[in-house]
């Protein structure tokens, strides 16, 4: 067998080989009850019996890694799985940079290699936690059976983890380990370590906006961490963001189809004023104003994910080459940034001005920009299709020191212009910005599952290609064979 074929027979699928390694493979089967039982209390609520359609990652090499077939969640194969390794690879930035890259942890390191693995480990259980009860209102099969696939691959982005943990830290690593099955999105005593994943995501327009905006934070720190200089998890992580893609693309297209079908009502009914809010919920569509609000509150909340702007653990990370920077290898200077600065966006003296950091203290700066621009990109899609309507609105990205509760700007109250606000004032001005109580009313009030196949809710257009090219009536869930 070779070194990148997947063992399917034992109890967890891997290409690392496990079968060889009996430590390694004793602590995860120890580990695998656990994990079952977080599964089942903390999985999609009321769907575990339920066969979906979901895709396994059967190998890693680019062309055909997933095979489709109908799986009960709880017996879905979460392996672990790394992307093949790079021959001779070198530590590609830092102060060992150009070393061979490290396959064991080197020890001066160890602590902080561990922080970096569990800070991104306990964000894949969470979102899990979050998503749970959204099964029972699902606007269609089709978008139940992609809701699945993102939590058994958030399921197995813990075991992917969970692995080097327990292959690289001892019994400190099995510790966190175990403490990852633990702690519980939103609990008071035992949240979860970001503030985003601890938020709930309520509603299915939360849901698309969480896998545009907060997947798309996992992306920007795998593709920091797929960097590293610690190959074990640069091909870990190599391997997640070809999962993680499917996740964006859920986000993206599932915010395309409401702002569609909103777009479309609006034109059968011979509305063309975006801001006739009350005539436009008649209509049983959420109105692009709300849809704004949404993506207000989702954009603020993830960039307090990057941390505060001036950082001195992601210095001594990437000094390390432990944590790269978005593309490191397509980055053409010394991939060392003992000097040189970086603009960071800070409010000095009442206000808001670009002001030159050192370039090694502004690293999550940095990856906050790239993550906006790439979050520009699906924002202009769905311009796009409001576009095509004629409707004259345009979703935007809020300014960055709107609504922030991390960094710089958590000082401030700025609107989603960057206009800094007195407090009476954004108070005041709050429900202009993020949805209020009254939209979130009338959102929870569209929210009545339509489980016929082939089917969608009012408020949501069906997507223009099926999973797998499936045909549009394609039984994405069998409920009930179950
Ligand atoms: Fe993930
Ligand atoms: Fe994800």
């Amino acid at each position: 067998m070779s070194m990148m074929a997947v063992d399917y027979d034992g109890l967890i699928p891997n290409n690392v080989g496990l079968g060889q390694d009996v430590r390694v493979k004793r602590a995860l089967e120890k580990w695998h009850p656990g994990y079952i039982g977080w599964w089942m209390d903390m999985g999609p609520e009321g769907f575990q019996n339920a066969l979906v359609y979901l895709r396994t990652a059967i190998g890693v090499d680019p062309k055909g890694w997933a095979k489709f077939d109908y799986v009960r969640m709880p017996e879905y194969r979460w392996g672990i799985l790394l992307a093949p390794p790079r021959e001779e690879r070198k530590i590609p930035f830092g102060t060992h940079k150009g070393e061979a890259a490290w396959q064991e942890v080197p020890g001066e390191y160890r602590a902080m290699l561990r922080r970096l693995v569990v800070i991104q480990g306990d964000t894949e259980p969470a979102s899990v936690e979050q998503q749970r009860h959204l099964g029972k209102t699902a606007p269609s099969l089709y978008d139940m059976r992609n809701l699945f696939q993102v939590n058994v691959e958030e399921g197995r982005h813990l075991w992917a983890m969970v692995y080097l943990l327990q292959k690289y830290f001892g019994a400190d690593g099995r510790d966190e380990a175990e403490a990852l099955l633990e702690r519980r999105s939103g609990d008071p005593d035992t949240p979860r370590m970001l503030g985003a994943f601890n938020e709930k995501t309520p509603d299915w327009l939360s849901f698309f906006m969480f896998t545009y905006f907060t997947d798309r934070d996992g992306k920007m720190q795998l593709e920091a961490l797929a960097q590293s200089g610690f190959d074990p998890l640069s091909r870990t992580c190599r391997f997640m963001l070809t999962e993680e893609a499917h996740h964006m693309f859920v986000g993206e297209t599932g915010v395309t189809r409401v702002v569609q079908r909103t777009c479309e009502a609006m034109k059968e009914a011979g509305i063309t004023d975006p801001y006739e809010i009350d005539k436009i919920r008649k209509l049983g569509v959420i109105d692009l104003p709300t849809i704004q609000k949404k993506a207000n509150l989702h954009f603020s909340l993830t960039l307090d994910l990057f941390g505060n702007e001036i950082s001195t653990n992601a210095a001594n990370a990437f000094h390390a080459g432990l944590k790269g920077r978005y593309r490191e290898d397509r980055l053409k200077d010394d991939h060392q940034l003992e000097s040189g600065s970086y603009p960071v966006l800070r409010f000095m003296d009442g206000v808001i001005k670009n002001d030159d950091a050192p370039a090694l203290s502004a690293l999550n700066m940095r990856l906050r920009d790239d993550y906006v621009a790439d979050c520009q990109v699906g924002v202009d899609r769905w311009n796009k299709v409001i576009a095509e309507f004629g409707i004259p609105f345009e979703i935007k990205l809020p300014h960055v020191a709107f609504h922030r509760h991390i960094g710089e700007f958590s000082r401030t109250n700025a609107d989603v212009n960057g206009k800094i606000l007195a407090p009476a004032e954004w108070t005041h001005k709050r429900t202009d910005f993020l949805p209020s109580e009254a939209d979130k009313d009338y959102i929870e009030s569209l929210m009545k599952p339509q489980m016929e196949k082939g089917k969608f809710a009012s408020w949501i257009a069906p997507p223009k290609v099926g999973i797998d090219n499936k045909s549009g009536d394609f039984e994405y869930v069998k409920i009930h064979d179950a």
